[in-house]
């Protein structure tokens, strides 16, 4: 087993075992990807603050989301195609997050269904729906999650229509792949991906496939959200989705404090503040950059999460010390998968456990819940950049 350091070693190896359309999907952003850029170039401006001789004994990570008991306060964000980097992707990683105590969300868009993550993880996982015009298809599926004992609903409000991403349309991103001239000889330096993949039957979108009617190719990401994304999304439609649920309902996709206020007001118990790693709106600003002016506002009346561009404990750190209660993590765990199936989910997770805890420990805090502000050393003006 190579020796895993930090996020990155799982990121170079992801790239080397996993078909390139794949790679291609998880590491890209929309349009000229600025906005994917400094979602980590914002991070890596914000320094740490050391302090010496303070009592560094007795510390942990752990913490609470939404009122459940977790090792530390990082979930693993829904990530469309997870079956794709690895084969059976999402079990692996459900699995993974909860033999290791954090949080798993399943993404409509995944690979294996609702009812196989339910019947091969032993932890309740929340589940991700995206807004459709579908009400018929929106009370299956939400019925089919709470059926699969889901203990919270991610929705994403981000995504009406899909950011353009240039490599999946010069890759011809579909699932399961085309076998066009140059994915074959692709393929041909990922036999590791490829015998996985021929011993599972779970190679199509599970929970679309079979479920919905009436989209062109249901292999393509591209179809489906043309065809049954809800364009004409108002704050009455997501509360009447969350409505639909009945149980705890996180929104995904905040980036503005007006829409965070709407989000509170409409009961949302946690948001996460987030550009969809700079996978939709292109040019927006990075999710750490907002954050604070976000649990400014509603920060006593919901929780208030971010994601997008946490690539380390050390990012972690910042996020909550700058009012985020938590944190959603995608291309990390990504990357592990990619790289190592299981073990290399539990390997990212245990990367940012390490950096997250010893960080906090040479800033001289011992619980999450005390980081603060103080710990940083922020460069002047950076939040109020841009207006
Ligand atoms: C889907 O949500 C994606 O970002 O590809």
């Amino acid at each position: 087993m190579p020796v895993i350091t930090c996020i990155d070693d799982l990121k170079r190896l992801h790239r080397k075992r996993t078909p390139k359309m794949f790679y291609d999907y998880a590491e890209s952003g929309s349009y000229t990807e600025q906005t994917f850029r400094e979602n980590t170039s914002d991070f890596a401006q914000i320094r740490l603050r050391q302090k010496v001789a303070v009592d560094m004994t007795g510390r942990s990570t752990r913490s609470t989301m939404l009122g459940e008991e977790v090792a530390m306060p990082v979930a693993l964000a829904p990530v469309g195609l997870t079956g794709m980097q690895r084969a059976d992707g999402e079990i692996k990683a459900a699995r993974a997050a909860a033999k290791f105590g954090v949080p798993f969300t399943l993404s409509t868009m995944s690979i294996c269904s609702i009812e196989d993550v339910a019947a091969h993880s032993d932890a309740p996982f929340w589940f991700q729906i995206y807004t459709l015009t579908d009400d018929d298809f929106n009370k299956r599926i939400l019925e089919r999650a709470r059926a699969a004992g889901c203990s919270a609903l991610v929705i994403t409000v981000d995504l009406q229509l899909l950011g353009q991403r240039h490599k999946d349309l010069k890759n011809g991103l579909t699932a399961p792949p085309k076998f066009t001239l140059p994915v074959l000889a692709d393929l041909a330096t990922k036999w590791r991906w490829g015998i996985e993949m021929l011993g599972t039957k779970r190679r199509f979108f599970g929970n679309i496939v079979g479920h919905v009617s009436g989209v062109e190719d249901p292999s393509r990401l591209s179809s489906w959200t043309a065809e049954k994304f809800d364009q004409a999304l108002n704050w009455d439609r997501i509360q009447r989705l969350m409505e639909m649920w009945g149980g705890k309902v996180i929104l995904k996709g905040i980036l503005d404090a007006e829409d965070a206020e709407m989000a509170a007001k409409v009961g949302a118990d946690a948001i996460v503040v987030s550009n969809h790693g700079g996978r939709q709106l292109d040019g927006a600003l990075s999710s750490i950059r907002v954050l604070p002016e976000i649990v400014a506002a509603v920060g006593e009346r919901t929780e208030v999460w971010l994601d997008s561009g946490i690539r380390s404990g050390q990012d972690v750190l910042k996020a909550l010390a700058l009012g985020a209660k938590g944190v959603m993590i995608g291309r990390a765990y990504i990357h592990g998968l990619g790289a190592m199936g299981e073990p290399g989910v539990t390997a990212a997770l245990e990367v940012i456990r390490k950096e997250l805890d010893t960080s906090m420990a040479l800033c001289g805090e011992r619980r999450v819940a005390d980081l603060r502000r103080e710990n940083l050393l922020v460069p002047k003006g950076f939040f109020e950049a841009y207006e």
